[in-house]
């Protein structure tokens, strides 16, 4: 059992500083030991480089730092080849949401349906067009699936890399107007709040792996901390209330990892500066080795 890790210290998909130390943050919560002690061979390739220097290039309207997130997505997703064809589950560590233009542009040359589950407050189906920040980390789910700027769409020299009707998005209560018409447009599979309170995590995650399992040759989990309530991860630059508990997405992962369905992760948007003693950094561990199949007993 192997697993490679990649921390991507990008911060420029959005405006706070301080995302940039999210790999750094997970690292200093124990990652590695911690999934070594697991029984994992792990290799740490550690950060990508990435350019924060103030002299800009000017961009199209409302796609902030395009430059460096296609330089940075493009490195991505060449390190991300390089792993899986090590045989190494891929582990990402972020760093903004914008980085899963990468991830997944690597990944999903090896898939002709990657499945993707989406756990997030938020859809990232935005556009140029319809972003209310101009804050690329918004947007990446839409790039994935083929919809937005040519320069982030082309990513890897093919696209798109995900089928609408192959991704899960759970746990998210905030969607932008452009976000809910293209969820409508595409059939896209969303397990909101309302859902997982009404059925239960345990049901979501059922239906997930059953739905799933039926259409996809690998299945990413690209996990947002703040999916989770803002109570139990505060160290996310985008906080949204009436979360996930952390109880119920240690549930998840564990039956995710049950299901022996999973073949990838990142777990992005970890931001120390915002945080509490680095909880949020300590909350994504626990539930990176849930993933990886710990258990108490
Ligand atoms: N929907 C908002 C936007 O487009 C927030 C996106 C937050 N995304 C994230 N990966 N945290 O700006
Ligand atoms: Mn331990
Ligand atoms: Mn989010
Ligand atoms: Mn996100």
């Amino acid at each position: 059992k192997k697993v490679s890790i990649i921390g991507v210290p990008m911060d420029l998909g959005q405006k706070r500083r301080g995302v940039d130390m999210g790999p750094s943050a997970l690292r200093y919560a124990g990652l590695i030991e911690e999934v070594e002690e697991i029984g994992y061979e792990v290799r740490d390739y550690g950060d990508l480089q990435i350019d924060r220097s103030r002299v800009k290039e000017s961009v199209p309207v409302n796609l902030t730092n395009l430059h460096e997130v296609i330089r940075v997505s493009e490195e991505l997703q060449k390190e991300v080849e390089k792993i899986q064809e090590e045989g190494s589950f891929p582990l990402l560590l972020g760093g903004d949401h914008s980085m899963s233009i990468g991830s997944i542009a690597g990944l999903s040359k090896r898939y002709q349906n990657l499945g993707v589950i989406w756990y997030d407050a938020h859809a990232d189906l935005n556009t140029a067009d319809t972003s209310p920040s101009g804050n690329i980390h918004g947007m990446p789910l839409a790039v994935n699936l083929g919809i937005g700027h040519p320069s982030l769409t082309k990513i890897g020299g093919y696209g798109p890399k995900v089928k609408p009707e192959n991704i899960v998005i759970i746990g998210a209560r905030s969607i932008d107007e452009g976000e809910r018409a293209l969820i409508k447009e595409k059939g896209i599979k969303v397990y909101t709040m309302h859902e997982i309170d009404r059925l239960g995590m345990t049901k979501v995650i059922e239906e997930t792996i059953e739905y799933l399992s039926e259409r996809a040759d690998g299945v990413h989990l690209s996990l947002d901390l703040d999916g989770i309530d803002p109570t139990d991860a505060p160290g996310v630059g985008t906080p949204v209330i009436g979360g996930v508990s952390y109880r119920e997405s240690h549930l998840a992962l564990e039956m995710l990892a049950e299901s022996n369905l999973i073949t990838s992760a990142e777990f992005v948007e970890v931001n120390p500066i915002l945080d509490i003693k680095n909880k949020t950094g300590d909350v994504a561990v626990a539930l990176i080795t849930s993933l990886l199949g710990k258990r108490l007993l």
